[in-house]
């Protein structure tokens, strides 16, 4: 169920496409359903609908997604009555919410066994607060009905335990019960939770599995309750990487916003943020307030405070041993070998140094390919880009860029040649030899400062 407006959010982005941990809602929703193997994910649309479809276009992955739409939204009920034409009369309906992310697959496995086709399953879950919720109402330990908090009596609204919005169903059952719905309640919805009535009604089953687990069944109203489920949800992944020996400054200060893999003793200082895919070698390790996303960095290389490294679409690989930072910057295509040293304000794009390459201080390094053991001096940059293309600028093994050069691309620096600090270099460097570019130095002696004028 897609298709609720999400009021309290006061966002013109429809409530399931918020993100927690960078996904939209909707989208942890549907890789827990692929987790499950379903045979088919059916998305009920409305507000924002064709938003909605067009940000999970492509995003089923092996899972068969399709979309029906709700208009108007009617209720819980009425919006599941949209998806029978699409449903198969065999096999079970698990029956979930756009807004609640974080429900694990391990729990809809459990109800769906305790569905076991011929069952209604409900995911249950005894609140402190139960105000709002459907309450269940049980004759003994038998589940007799859910009752809305908006339809329940003094005495149903002390009940504690709740529906979780979360149901496993054999699929014929509920489309017979769907057919009977009507909308005469407190809200003049056609309440989904009126089909287990129905269930007893027809002597079916119904199990209410309890779990005691908030964090699964929640939803996302208001931007403070995704600020807290997001909470939650990073420090469950911290605890996850400390039980697989990732030592982590502070398991509080640390988001993980895709899927972070690492190696055994990894150490990641505070306020770093992992996006996309990133994978840590064994002994890396990352000081305090890194943005890294979408990088392999091999083992026992280390970054440095303050680095931003995100290898967007093409990646960024780090080699063994190498040191970044602080204060570095290394984006798409940067592809460094083992060894390398990447120091203070430099920036690295699209280019490969290989093994032992050093580009240490305030240098841009653009489309190059940079041999080994290259020393690159301070503030020298590759002139790349001359507004309608891009060039490359290759440099040999062992050459030596000295300070404030510029490269103009396309240019290639000869193995072991060495550049004269200050120099603009437009023209090939042969192997060995010293390339300058630079006005000649001019030595006045007994030279006399101007002075000021009197008035
Ligand atoms: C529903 C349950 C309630 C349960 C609660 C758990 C019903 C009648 N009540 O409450 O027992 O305790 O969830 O959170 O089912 N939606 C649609 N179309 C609609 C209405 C809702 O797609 O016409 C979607 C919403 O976007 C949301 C989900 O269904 O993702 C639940 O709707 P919501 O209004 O939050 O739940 P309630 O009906 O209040
Ligand atoms: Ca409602």
């Amino acid at each position: 169920m897609a298709a609720g407006k999400g009021t309290r959010m006061k966002s013109r982005i429809p409530k399931v496409l918020q993100r927690l941990a960078h996904k939209p809602l909707v989208l942890h929703v549907i890789a827990t359903a692929q987790q499950l193997q379903a045979r088919k994910a059916v998305v009920i649309t409305g507000h924002g609908a064709q938003t909605v479809e067009a940000a999970l276009a492509g995003q089923g992955g092996a899972l068969d997604l399709a979309f029906v739409r709700q208009e108007p939204q009617l209720g819980t009920g009425h919006a599941v009555q949209q998806a029978v034409p699409v449903l198969a009369d065999d096999g079970v309906v698990v029956v979930l919410s756009g807004d609640v992310p974080l429900t694990q697959a391990a729990t809809l496995q459990a109800l769906i066994a305790l569905c076991a086709g011929k069952h209604l399953a409900l995911l249950t879950i005894d609140l402190p607060d139960p105000t709002g919720y459907g309450r269940v109402v049980r004759s003994g330990e038998v589940v007799q009905a859910i009752v809305e908090h908006k339809d329940a009596s003094a005495e149903q609204r002390a009940i504690t335990e709740i529906y979780s919005g979360i149901m496993a169903v054999p699929a014929a059952l509920l489309k017979g019960w769907l057919a009977r719905l009507d909308n005469r309640n407190a809200q003049g919805e056609y309440y989904l939770t009126d089909i287990v009535k129905f269930a007893v009604q027809d002597g079916v089953t119904v199990l209410a599995q309890k779990t005691t687990d908030a964090v699964q069944v929640a939803g996302i109203n208001s931007p403070q309750q995704l600020a807290e489920l997001e909470r939650s949800f990073q420090h469950r992944q911290a605890l996850a990487l400390m039980e697989a020996g990732v030592r982590l400054a502070d398991p509080a200060r640390l988001d993980v916003r895709g899927r972070l893999v690492c190696g055994t003793d990894v150490e990641i200082d505070v306020n770093c943020i992992f996006e996309g895919e990133v994978s840590l070698g064994d002994g890396v390790r990352i000081g305090a307030h890194c943005v890294v996303a979408n990088c392999s960095i091999a083992a026992n290389a280390v970054i440095h405070p303050f680095t931003h490294i995100d290898g967007g679409t093409q990646s960024v690989t780090v080699g063994e041993g190498a040191l970044i930072g602080p204060f570095a910057r290394l984006r798409p295509g940067a592809q460094l070998g083992a060894q390398v040293h990447i120091g203070n304000f430099v920036e690295v794009k699209n280019s490969t140094l290989a093994d032992g390459a050093k580009a240490n201080h305030l240098a841009y390094l653009g489309d190059a390919t940079v041999g080994e053991r290259v020393n690159y001096g301070a503030g020298s940059i590759t002139a790349n880009y001359d507004g309608a293309n891009k060039h490359r600028t290759v440099i040999e093994a062992d050459v030596h860029v000295g300070s404030n050069c510029v490269l103009v691309a396309p240019v290639t620096l000869g193995a072991g040649s060495t550049i004269g600090g200050g120099s603009t270099i437009t023209k090939d460097v042969p192997a060995g030899a010293l390339g300058v570019a630079r006005g000649k130095q001019a030595v006045l002696t007994g030279w006399t400062r101007p002075v000021k004028a009197k008035k």
